[in-house]
């Protein structure tokens, strides 16, 4: 990795305050570079290229306010109304059935964000050992102020991912061809905003932080949003994100102690599950025998990187420039992250609700598993789709 091995000789005779916007520029910039040299398929190139451009390297999602994103799709209307996806029909009335209303939660709970009693996140969630080699001893007292930082961040990622989904999920709802679907897509244009609402509701009166969004996050959102494809927009929320996510939000639910976070998380968790049933019911036939090989093979070779950025998105960058980059590298702060087994459940929890999904739409042909074999990827192939599992299954209770 370039990244790792930056021309320190160079750096050295500078004084701190100038080699470390430097370093950083230094270490995005060539992070950008590897994520455009990887994407051998000219054509997702074309479609992600521009959009890491505005993530990774122009930052577009720390820029301020507003962030403005063109998309060219079509809105898809029927005057006859056909009953035509029994699946999603049936989806649709488990959506009205299971809705919630967010002001029922225990908001009345007192969090205590830095408790070591009922701890956000549990200390062994980060080997603090890692970073203590480079950053000198951190007191109790500011190791439960990081478990703070760290656990403020993952919300805030949710959050912003809670964003891109409901103004993904309304784009659906307008594209899509299927009027079931729109109907049930509907409903999840009403639990977005729920999610949105719960998690900034969380941060502002529990937490007290909210952390910018992730630029590979951002990366993402961009990618989806601005295409005016409706199923490489299902395939990048309903599939993607919201599949990571589903992973993401159970492996918190399970080792948070907080009581109205862990409540909070149980609800958005029984939608989620909903989401991503719809997108693999939406795109399962679609991939398999309405598309070209040629044109599958592009999804699919679209998919593999968005994976790699989903997974280069937990390096928690920010958390990091907040705490230790006066004392570390960026290079030292990957070791740290890799070595933190809460991430690394994170990243075997998010990836196994995500394989099997893409297996499932028919994006896993044997062309492509040895990349994922070779980030390590291939072992959830086996594991259940979504249509297997529900709320229950995904919680273990
Ligand atoms: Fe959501
Ligand atoms: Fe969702």
């Amino acid at each position: 990795m370039i990244r790792d091995h930056l021309p320190e000789e160079l750096l050295r005779h500078l004084p701190g305050q100038v080699t470390r916007p430097v370093r950083r520029a230094v270490d995005e910039l060539s992070e950008a570079v590897e994520v455009a040299a990887h994407m051998r398929d000219p054509r997702v190139l074309r479609t992600l290229g521009p959009s890491a451009a505005r993530g990774l390297l122009l930052k577009r999602g720390k820029q301020g306010v507003p962030t403005l994103m063109h998309s060219g799709h079509q809105a898809h209307l029927d005057w006859t109304y056909p009953h035509d996806q029994p699946e999603m029909a049936t989806l649709y009335r488990r959506a009205k059935a299971g809705q919630w209303d967010s002001d029922d939660l225990p908001w009345h709970i007192d969090v205590d964000p830095e408790s070591p009693e009922v701890p956000l996140l549990p200390l062994s969630f980060f080997d603090v050992a890692v970073a203590e080699r480079y950053a000198g001893k951190l007191s109790p007292a500011e190791r439960q102020r990081f478990v703070h930082s760290m656990a403020a961040w993952m919300l805030s990622q949710f959050l912003h991912g809670e964003q891109g989904a409901l103004l993904a999920a309304a784009q659906v709802t307008e594209s899509v061809q299927f009027f079931d679907g729109k109907l049930y897509g509907a409903t999840q244009v009403m639990d977005e905003a729920r999610h949105v609402e719960v998690f900034l509701r969380y941060l502002e009166s529990k937490l007290g932080r909210l952390y910018q969004v992730n630029d590979n996050l951002f990366t993402i959102i961009d990618a989806l949003m601005t295409d005016a494809r409706w199923d490489m927009k299902f395939l990048g929320m309903q599939i993607m994100v919201e599949g990571l996510a589903l992973g993401a939000f159970s492996m918190l639910w399970e080792v948070t102690s907080e009581p109205l976070l862990k409540e909070l998380l149980a609800n958005v968790i029984r939608d989620e599950a909903r989401h991503v049933h719809y997108g693999v019911v939406a795109l399962q036939k679609h991939f398999r025998e309405e598309l070209s090989e040629s044109e599958r093979r592009e999804r699919e070779d679209w998919a593999f990187e968005v994976s790699l950025l989903m997974r280069n998105r937990f390096m928690m960058y920010e958390v990091y420039e907040e705490w230790f980059e006066h004392c570390m590298t960026r290079a030292q702060w990957r070791e740290c992250v890799k070595a933190a087994p809460g991430l690394e459940l994170f990243r075997t929890r998010m990836f196994s609700r995500l394989v099997p999904n893409l297996r499932d739409i028919g994006l896993l042909s044997e062309r492509i598993m040895p990349a994922y074999a070779s980030i390590g990827l291939m072992r959830y192939f086996d594991g259940a789709g979504v249509r297997e599992l529900d709320a229950k299954g995904l919680l273990g209770i």
